[in-house]
């Protein structure tokens, strides 16, 4: 017997449905990205949010169950996302989920997106054929989170699937997220919303261009040093490199004309890296270079460190920022030297989705881990 559940998502800027069997095998995934509102904002703007997800949750689960081919009767369970993450967004899953579950009489899963997260990394492994090791450790990294986490088996030699996991935190960021990193520097250097993808996108283009040694090489530019964190060595924190950028491009009035343009082509909704990469100018490439290398650099630096202190062979990366190329190349070269595994979500698996949600409900269902009808959102519910 194959248990379906369907899954509900609606922490931040995502309308997400999916339904997964047997924590593992996904039937459907179904994702309304609310970037187009939010954009001209240049961030989430919560009460739009909440309010677009109220137009979205009926028509996404609908579209998730017609793609899995299953009525809503047929269901097994549902698992929705209790926290953390926006209220007011977090309000409309957890409510309709309630509703669907009483009227359905199945049971209801609280989920923590967190753990969601983490089990995105293991759906994606299973999809090919692969099932990381642990204890492992776990780096949550979007536009709202940087935690790291040391995950466990809660059952030895169980099914990682149906056993779940225990969590131990590590670290997180003191200040910004990685993502909200991306997204300011990004904002101040007039790329768009949001920063994640565009800067990935240039810094490769820097990597391919014919000259970039030239680039890199260009005279006065700004170079980070890595990020000096007193406590924790596993803490982390992106403030002092984002507002190093903002001096920085304070200081050179002479960036301003190509921001004028850049500024200009995103108006016009000429917002791709063919749009936006000859509208920077060689100081430019090498300032988003360096950045992102700087913020790459201190997530893996320290993500491996904690892998090593706490003998764990495998690293779990999740999140937006988890689809970043550079992230992904320096992760998969300096775990290999220490002999620790790295895997990934994809990169539709890395952003936020409910098939996450749905597989990450499957162990706490066989636990017999249920929601009753009291469940309430919960913006700053914790994983551990
Ligand atoms: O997980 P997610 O969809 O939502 C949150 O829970 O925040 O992550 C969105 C974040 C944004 O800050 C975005 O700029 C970043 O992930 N992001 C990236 C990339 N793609 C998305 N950051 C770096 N490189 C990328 N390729
Ligand atoms: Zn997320």
């Amino acid at each position: 017997m194959t248990t379906r559940i369907l899954g509900i998502e609606s922490s931040c800027d995502e309308t997400a449905a999916a339904v997964v069997a047997d924590g593992r095998e996904i039937l459907s995934s179904v994702v309304a990205s609310q970037l187009d509102i939010h954009r001209k904002y240049g961030g989430v703007v919560p009460e739009l949010a909440s309010r677009e997800h109220l137009r979205q949750i009926v028509p996404v689960v609908r579209e998730a169950l017609e793609q899995a081919a299953i009525r809503l009767v047929d269901i097994d369970a549902i698992g929705v996302t209790q926290g953390p993450g926006l209220v007011g967004s977090l309000l409309v899953g957890v409510t309709y989920g309630k509703v669907l579950a009483s009227e359905l009489g199945k049971p209801l899963v609280a989920i923590n997106h967190l753990e969601g997260h983490v089990h995105a990394v293991f759906l994606e492994a299973h999809r090919e054929g692969k099932s990381p090791e642990l204890p492992a450790v776990c780096l949550i990294v979007s536009g709202g989170h940087t935690l790291l986490y040391h995950v466990q088996q809660s059952a030895p030699d169980g099914d990682a699937a149906k056993g779940g996991f225990q969590y131990r935190r590590l670290g997180g960021t003191r200040d910004d997220a990685a993502g909200e990193a991306y997204d300011k520097v990004a904002r101040l250097l007039a790329l768009g919303y949001p920063g994640g993808p565009i800067i990935d996108q240039i810094a490769a283009g820097v990597n391919k261009s014919a000259a970039p040694g030239a680039l890199l090489n260009v005279k006065d530019v700004l170079h980070f040093g890595p990020v000096k964190i007193k406590g924790n060595p596993y803490d982390f924190s992106f403030s002092g490199i984002k507002t190093a950028v903002l001096y920085y491009v304070r200081a050179h009035p002479e960036f301003n004309e190509e921001m004028e343009a850049r500024k200009k082509a995103l108006q016009e909704g000429r917002r791709k890296v063919a749009d936006l990469l000859p509208l920077c100018s060689p100081r430019t490439l090498s300032l988003i270079f360096n950045f992102q290398f700087a913020v790459v650099n201190d997530l893996v630096t320290r993500t491996l460190e904690a892998a090593a202190e706490t003998g764990s062979h495998t690293v779990l990366v999740s999140g937006g920022v988890a689809a970043n190329s550079e992230l992904r190349k320096q992760f998969l070269l300096k775990a290999a030297a220490k002999g620790a595994h790295v895997f990934f979500p994809s990169r539709a698996l890395s952003t936020d989705n409910a098939a996450m949600i749905a597989a990450a409900a499957y162990p706490h269902l066989l636990a017999g881990d249920l929601a009753t009808s009291e469940l309430n959102a919960d913006p700053n519910l914790r994983l551990a």
